[in-house]
């Protein structure tokens, strides 16, 4: 399987983009274009979903009009910056369930560690799409996608806002059934494991916790 990578390069994305990456951008500021940008990655991340025809009527006649198929989709927040990008994902898909998944990185080991997991009972026969900004080692990522798998939701896409190389190959190793949607592939991970050129941590630049 070739695993699928979507750049998505559209010009608003890339504009609110480098005002996310500005390190003078004020957390409410981060926080705003993170919810937009969120809604611009939603709009291309649902562009698959299937539609169906159900009778209605306009003023002017009956019709037969398209209609979302099937049950609402699963957004599920990596916590904490998941939920910057979940605010905008709702705005466009209000009646999709929440999930969120917790994980802490063990100082000592490396480990990812789940503190948290809440995801709606009928995942199995849910879409699912998962939510963190910032694809780096791609650690948590996978750590997320493995726990994820054991509710076996019926498909799952990864959606961030900017993947560095090696979490991509890293993900794309572990899941390669799982779909990546990224608003930009930055450059390299520094010695630190921050992405760059990046923008920082997004947790604490969307909570205002520097
Ligand atoms: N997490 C962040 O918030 N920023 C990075 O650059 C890498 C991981």
């Amino acid at each position: 399987m070739t695993p699928k990578l979507v750049h998505v390069d559209h010009p608003l994305v890339q504009c609110k983009l480098s005002l996310m990456r500005k390190k003078d951008t004020s957390s409410a500021d981060f926080r705003q274009l993170m919810a937009e940008i969120g809604m611009l990655l939603a709009y291309e991340v649902t562009r698959d979903l299937p539609i169906e025809l159900r009778p209605i009527e306009t003023p002017l006649m009956p019709m037969n009009a398209p209609f979302l198929q099937g049950k609402d989709m699963v957004l599920v927040s990596i916590l904490r910056a998941g939920n910057g990008l979940l605010d905008g994902f709702l705005k466009l898909v209000p009646t999709a369930r929440v999930g969120h998944i917790g994980l802490y990185r063990d100082p000592r080991t490396h480990v990812a560690v789940e503190y948290y997991f809440k995801v709606p009972q009928d995942i199995d026969t849910r879409d699912t799409v998962v939510l963190d900004p910032m694809l780096a080692t791609g650690h948590s990522a996978v750590a997320a996608l493995d726990r994820l798998k054991q509710t076996k939701p019926k498909s799952i896409k990864f959606v961030c806002l900017l993947a560095a190389p090696e979490g991509i190959e890293y993900l794309h190793e572990f899941h390669p059934d799982v779909p990546i949607y990224t608003a930009a592939i930055d450059e390299k991970l520094n010695d630190k494991k921050y992405i760059v050129p990046g923008l920082g941590d997004a947790g604490d630049r969307l909570f205002g916790t520097l």
